[in-house]
């Protein structure tokens, strides 16, 4: 009787795991990362700054420093490397900062009808073939592999390489995540593959780097940053427009106006960053007597921020940038202007337009996936031809029912992962010991 009991309580709680394990073991993750990293940095919004000085803190001229002194870099340089201390986001401000930033410039800046094009061909060959059950952050990998090879070197880009630039981006955001650990074999064979194509990218690479370094840049800013950013936005737009039918018709008929606004609403939803950060370099006042000194690490909370303003910041909303008031939105997918926004903030939009209307013109989406800004799952979807029945109830049954049990699995593992691959990158000191290296006579 008592064992009877006691099975039926244990199969209870076994059953019910999916509805409360994840959401536990993501809170421990925070806290155990909380613990390793310490508490150096000041949140924005937070207590010291509000939200309506945000933007006025994230541009102040003072919050300049990107990665040297703060704790939080080892962090990423640990994910993004080989050659985190040439990836353009982690640059210092100076002259190498501004020859690579004018090289990125040069490769961004392809005529807009070229930039469609490219995209749209790139999406007709990945979605060649493909219909049922996929994971749209796969499906879009070697689609912006392709695209990205194109914009640097102006050349078709061969199978072989595709799959390097993907596995590489795959794994960095897979490392990102908590879902897997580094595998630097993979990265380093896309670094030797670009080393012997830098006389073949198609503007003048930047100066007074040696190749390795040269090879570095391309690989962070555009085998990395590049495919990884499109890929996860795409992902989160086909996931929006799959769970919501209507406004996924109306971008299907629509003109481009209303899949602007699903494109603006779903970066709102799920900005691409969590959090920017910056050292101050020089002291900041805040006014009402207090002085942030210089060495502060400022973390600018990009979903807290997109969040604030609204009576219903969860919801769906696209007419919310419809009309005048939008521009007043709490809204910066793509970062502040005067402090290093992202440089395809003009091409990305663009070229996602394009890939949506390739994926739509051929496929109803459907999902019934969980979908969180960090995306773990890489955002399962059933891809039906137009025109043919709608989903069963039952498949979508099946789809949601193993997306709550992978949870389970993938919360543990990424809690594993997680807090091994923080303590490694504290161990390692990457960008601490860079900058100890550089300011040795
Ligand atoms: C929808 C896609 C994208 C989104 C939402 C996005 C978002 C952002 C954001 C918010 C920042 C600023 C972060 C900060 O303030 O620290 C940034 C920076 C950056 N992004 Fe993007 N990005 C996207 C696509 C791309 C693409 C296609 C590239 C291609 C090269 C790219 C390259 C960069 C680089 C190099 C930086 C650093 C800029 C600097 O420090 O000078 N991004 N991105």
């Amino acid at each position: 009787m008592l064992t009877a009991a006691l099975l039926t309580l244990a199969a209870a709680v076994l059953a019910s795991l999916p509805w409360w394990l994840p959401g536990r073991v993501v809170a421990l993750r925070v806290l155990v990362f909380n613990r390793i990293n310490g508490d150096e940095g000041i949140p924005v919004p937070g207590d010291l700054v509000g939200v309506e000085r945000f933007k006025e803190l994230y541009a102040h001229p003072a919050a300049t420093g990107r990665s040297r002194g703060a704790a939080l870099s080892d962090l990423f340089w640990y994910w993004l490397a080989p050659g985190p201390e040439m990836h353009q986001e982690h640059l210092e401000a100076g002259e190498r900062y501004d020859a690579v930033a004018r090289t990125t410039r040069a490769l961004l800046a392809v005529p807009r009808a070229e930039a469609e094009a490219l995209a749209r061909r790139h999406a007709a060959r990945a979605l060649g073939g493909v219909a049922g059950r996929v994971r749209l952050r796969d499906l879009m990998m070697p689609l912006w592999a392709g695209f990205a090879w194109e914009l640097v070197f102006a050349e078709p880009c061969p199978p072989e390489s595709r799959d390097l630039v993907a596995a590489n981006a795959d794994d960095v955001v897979t490392a990102l995540k908590c879902c897997g650990l580094r595998h630097m074999d993979r990265r380093d064979r896309l670094t030797r593959h670009l080393l012997g194509r830098l006389d073949r990218v198609r503007v003048p690479l930047p100066p007074g780097l040696t190749p390795l370094q040269q090879a570095h840049y391309l690989q962070g800013a555009f085998f990395n940053t590049a495919v990884v950013q499109l890929s996860e936005a795409m992902a989160h737009l086909l996931m929006t427009l799959a769970q919501h039918p209507a406004a996924q018709e109306e971008a299907r008929r629509g003109d481009d106006r209303h899949l602007d606004r699903v494109i603006a609403e779903s970066l709102r939803l799920h900005p691409l960053f969590g959090i920017a950060h910056r050292v101050t370099t020089a002291p900041v006042d805040l006014g009402g007597g207090r002085v942030l000194p210089a060495g502060s690490v400022l973390c600018f909370d990009y979903p807290a921020f997109h969040r604030a303003g609204h009576a219903d910041p969860g919801r769906f909303d696209p007419s919310r940038f419809a009309g005048p008031a939008a521009k007043d939105l709490n809204h910066l997918p793509f970062g502040v202007p005067a402090n290093r926004p992202c440089p395809a903030r003009g091409l990305a939009p663009v070229v996602m337009r394009a890939v949506t209307r390739e994926v739509l013109g051929r496929y109803a989406l459907a999902t019934s996936a969980g979908h969180t800004r960090s995306l773990p799952n890489r955002g399962p979807c059933l891809l039906l031809p137009l025109g043919a029945p709608p989903p069963a109830r039952a498949a979508l049954a099946r789809m949601r029912l193993r997306d709550r049990w992978e949870d389970v699995w993938r919360s543990l593992v990424q809690l594993v992962l997680g807090t091994y691959m923080v303590w490694d990158a504290r161990r390692l000191r990457l960008c601490e010991r860079h900058f100890a290296r550089a300011a040795r006579p």
